[in-house]
């Protein structure tokens, strides 16, 4: 009886929590990443192996706390950087693992250090700054952490009382103000965001903190994506979730693309679709959705966020990380909703469990929407993160890299409009030259298998990910080329090109160098695809100040040049390149 009331405490606890609670932030869950599920299914995965990688070079330094170089410095050119580029190459990632003498759990967590690489004249400087946030502000404040983040529980204040300090586990966890995954744009204006309601604006020229933005002032969201999708025309699309006493939702999200007002930031930004989570305490986790002209396509993949475990996180001492899971017992769905009337396909689309980080691509093309992205098998790997693992060397980090499913780019094909005459059972993708199967399993149900989208030399570079195309030429559009990082290690080591005509790779690839995910800038009058340049941050952990910003040819992925950074950089996530005038 007893444990009956506690349950039904804690549930409408839950419930109350949700109702009220415009901050619990998946976002900081948002980033996703492995966990707990069971202590059974934690034992087998452990004991799984999916490759047999001996002799990693360790890469401690790529997580390294460095200082802010919020003075433009001069780098040192090799080679020849294209005098046709202009502009700054801005990066976001973490630049901070230890506040006085306590430590970030999870390389997630490292406060956001803002990077630009001004080119112009075949000259480039580089600058970089931390975010101004209120959570970096508090911390350096205090002198420790005193605000979550997705793998650290900030500790009690050892200042306060024993009976404050017991009282401060009941506090629910505040979604944090530390956009450190990537550089976006709303309306024209530069924000940095990560997964919680909070992104900041960011003026580009100086890196400086210009204006916190709130999304749930402006709409009835908990947080958003840190991969918007934009239009031709600059409209803007996201995804976010909101919790209701009626449980949790996925909501697309749409940004006008012009402001009203100087000052606007997200004003007039609607909901187009909500999608009820199937098990209301346990929606899934995303990290970013694919759109095509007409479509936005939702993927609910198997990796879910307990809701009850991530608002009793503090109180159980334990990060928000530890309520994520991947449950492999579903399947993964695909939602396809109309972008212009906010209306839901009837058609459910499946597919085994994956799990996917990042889309490549996705067009309608004859009645089909092809649907490329980043898979994996398994959604464990994000656990894997923690600084401690990045930092271990010898067997132990080999360990860690090989109880981690790759990820490769693979091909969905998904039918569009279903005949209600056709039988059950049949493949309804008849496109010539595609191996991808999607079969009529149901009257709106359809089971949809892929394409691997690349021959079998991509695995001995570690599979790819931080895919790239040219954008504003070929997103939502036929393509041909996509690009990305190989990862024969935890990072990124490799850099690829890929032709889909003939799938053939192109590799850029030296011992110890660790490069950024690879910006597609094309030429001035660009016709052709790859006309352009790659840029990439590359990153030397074992070899004392040598960052370099790389520039390859995006035809013949050939290096034009180098500039060299006099100081050591940590390794990040996402840029952007910003056009100069
Ligand atoms: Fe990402």
């Amino acid at each position: 009886m007893a444990a009956e009331e506690d349950k039904g405490v804690t549930q409408r606890q839950l419930s109350k929590h949700l109702q009220l609670s415009k901050q619990t932030s998946m976002s900081s869950m948002n980033r996703l990443n492995s966990s707990t599920g069971s202590k059974k299914t934690r034992s087998k995965n452990k004991d799984q192996h999916f490759t047999d990688v001996h002799g990693l070079p360790c890469i401690e330094n790529l997580v390294c706390s460095v200082d802010e170089s919020p003075e433009p410095i001069t780098t040192t050119i090799a080679g020849n950087i294209p005098s046709w580029i202009k502009g700054n190459f801005l990066r976001n990632g973490p630049g901070k693992f230890e506040i006085g003498r306590s430590s970030f759990n999870h390389w997630f967590d490292g406060m956001a250090l803002l990077h630009q690489f001004h080119i112009e004249n075949g000259n480039v400087t580089y600058m970089s700054r931390f975010l101004n946030s209120d959570c970096y502000t508090a911390n350096l404040e205090h002198n420790r952490i005193i605000m979550s983040e997705f793998g650290t529980v900030a500790m009690p204040d050892p200042c306060k009382n024993f009976f404050q300090r017991f009282l401060s586990r009941f506090e629910l966890p505040k979604p944090t103000d530390n956009a450190n995954v990537s550089f976006v744009q709303y309306k024209g204006d530069y924000y940095v965001s990560t997964e919680t309601n909070f992104m900041h604006k960011i003026d580009p020229e100086t890196l400086e903190t210009k204006e916190k933005v709130d999304w749930s002032k402006f709409i009835a969201i908990n947080g958003a994506t840190a991969h918007p999708h934009v239009d031709p025309d600059g409209t803007t699309y996201n995804m976010g979730n909101s919790y209701t006493p009626k449980g949790a939702f996925y909501n697309i999200i749409m940004v006008p693309s012009k402001k009203e007002k100087q000052n606007d930031t997200l004003e007039g930004a609607t909901v187009v679709c909500s999608i009820p989570s199937e098990d209301k305490s346990k929606p899934s986790y995303y990290h970013s959705f694919a759109m095509s002209e007409n479509f936005v396509v939702f993927i609910e993949q198997p990796i879910k966020m307990d809701l009850l475990k991530i608002v009793t996180s503090k109180l159980r001492g334990k990060g928000i990380s530890e309520g994520v899971y991947w449950d492999p017992k579903r399947n993964t769905v695909f939602h396809v909703i109309n972008k212009h009337t906010g209306k839901p396909s009837l058609v459910k689309y499946y597919a085994k469990p994956l799990s996917t980080f990042h889309q490549i691509n996705c067009y309608e093309e004859n009645g089909f929407l092809i649907m490329d992205m980043c898979c994996s098998d398994d959604g464990q790997a994000i656990n894997n993160y923690k600084i401690q693992n990045l930092k271990k060397s010898g067997n132990a980090l080999d360990e860690i890299y090989n109880t981690m499913s790759r990820v490769f780019p693979r091909r969905f094909v998904l039918p569009l409009n279903l005949d209600s005459d056709k039988p059950c059972g049949e493949n309804l993708n008849t496109r010539s030259n595609s191996t991808a199967t999607a079969i009529k399993t149901d009257k709106n149900k359809v089971f949809c298998t892929h394409e691997d989208l690349h021959g079998d030399d991509l695995h001995e570079f570690g599979g790819l990910e931080f895919p790239h195309i040219n954008y504003s030429m070929c997103n939502s559009h036929p393509y041909r080329y996509f690009y990305g990082c190989g990862f024969r290690h935890l990072v990124g080591d490799s850099l690829i090109k890929m032709d889909l005509q003939g799938k053939k790779i192109t590799v850029w690839k030296h011992a110890d160098m660790y490069p950024s995910e690879p910006i597609f800038v094309p030429s001035p009058g660009a016709v052709e695809e790859d006309d352009g340049v790659i840029l990439s941050v590359v990153i030397t952990p074992n070899q004392d100040k040598s960052t370099f910003l790389l520039v390859l040819d995006g035809k013949t992925f050939e290096e034009l040049g180098r500039a060299e950074v006099p100081i050591n950089i940590p390794y990040g996530f996402h840029g952007t390149f910003q056009h100069g005038h």
